[in-house]
């Protein structure tokens, strides 16, 4: 297999994971950093061998030393640095949430359509080996037609700050940082149904909570206690053509407990796939609950970002298709804007039916 040579763009926190799991990929050259913070990058190139260090990604992508991208950087620049990337004939690992508006998603599919790169989402749940056995178990059958799936992401106090409470760059809150994973791994597991229409809620009354003590978390480093214009609290029924329901709610901030809990319901069968797998299923008119021997039950981050990187390399060799192209980001678009969207009317949004067709053309 021929060698991958990696540009990462945006040198932050998610970029050591995609760094340390492409360090581990033998058929991989860590070409290249980029940040606007330069110090940063010289860092990251320094820890991981990079031998280019650049503050502008358009001079990035332009080098034909390169032949992937890793986009790291805050929500709302990655439309710009995938399509350039895109554009100079580069694939791209986009990290979640793909955009923060349907036109960026649209642009994206776009790009994507016209050049001869390809598209991988940063959906990282999807590679974890609880959701890799559901999936299998999802495919064959064995749950029979999915009819509800139940997601809960809360934090009690966990309010990044700094560009992820400004919802100019972050497009939103815990919704568009949190919840983005698990309607993914609903709209995944389900293959990706149509949606028919959302209804959004939102609650913004108890702020970042920077106020709270004694409880160490995440802080970007520009943290600051007065800043914050995203939502505390976010949630959703969202309903499918098929007849099918999602139920979602995620928080930043809550009193309560911090909680995962993901769970699909077929009509032969269901499971939990957070906190950890279990399938419940029927045999012989007796009820069954099956727990997977597998390598963990729950999801696995070092796990999640081994496979997907090895996935974005392999298919940039050329072996298999892009696993979570762009228009899996367009449809995550649609439905958080009509969540939002709702939540500020009051109202059920309706949505029409996504035709790739159409936006091709
Ligand atoms: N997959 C996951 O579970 C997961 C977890 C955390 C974050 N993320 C996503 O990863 C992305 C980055 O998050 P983070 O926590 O690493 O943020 P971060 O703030 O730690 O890092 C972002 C970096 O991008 C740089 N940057 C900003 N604009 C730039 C530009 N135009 N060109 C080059 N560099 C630029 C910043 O200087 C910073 O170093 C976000 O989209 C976030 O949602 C994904």
């Amino acid at each position: 297999m021929s060698t991958v040579r990696v540009g990462v763009v945006g040198a932050g926190t998610i970029a050591g994971f995609h760094l340390a799991a492409y360090s581990k990929n033998p058929d991989v050259t860590i070409v290249a950093m980029c940040d606007t913070n330069t110090e940063r990058a010289s860092e990251r190139a320094r820890e991981f061998g990079a031998t280019a260090v650049f503050s502008d990604y358009r001079e990035m992508v332009a080098s034909p030393d390169i032949d992937v991208v890793s986009v790291c950087t805050p929500n709302d620049t990655h439309a710009d640095v995938a399509i350039a990337a895109l554009e100079a004939g580069k694939s791209v690992l986009i990290e979640k949430p793909m955009t923060v508006s349907v036109a960026q998603a649209e642009a994206i599919v776009r790009a994507e359509a016209a050049n001869p790169g390809f598209v991988q989402i940063g959906y990282v749940r999807r590679f974890s080996s609880n959701a890799v056995t559901l999936k299998t178990f999802i495919d064959a059958g064995d749950l029979g037609p999915i009819y509800y799936t139940k997601a809960t992401f809360l934090r009690q106090a966990g309010n990044p700050g700094g560009w992820f409470s400004d919802r100019s760059i972050a497009g939103g809150g815990p919704l568009i940082d949190l919840g983005v994973h698990f309607i993914d791994m609903c709209l995944f597991l389900m293959d990706f149904p149509e949606v028919q229409s959302v209804s959004g809620y939102t609650f913004a009354g108890l702020g970042n909570r920077g106020n709270i003590r004694g409880l160490t978390r995440y802080m970007t480093a520009d943290y600051d206690i007065a800043q914050n214009s995203v939502e505390d609290l976010a949630g959703a029924l969202v309903r499918f053509t098929s007849g099918a329901v999602l139920l979602i709610d995620t928080s930043y901030s809550m009193h309560g407990r911090d909680t995962q809990f993901f769970e699909i319901y077929g009509e032969k069968g269901g499971a939990t796939l957070e906190p950890a797998l279990h399938i419940t299923t029927e045999l012989h008119d007796t009820i069954v609950e099956l727990t997977p021997t597998i390598d963990s039950l729950s999801f696995d981050v070092d796990e999640g970002f081994q496979k997907e990187i090895d996935t974005f390399v392999r298919t940039a060799q050329g072996a298999g298709v892009p696993v979570a192209p762009a228009m899996h980001g367009l449809h995550m678009a649609r439905i958080l804007a009509a969540i939002y969207e709702s939540a500020t009317l009051g109202t059920e949004i309706r949505l029409e039916p996504l035709s790739s067709a159409t936006l091709l053309n």
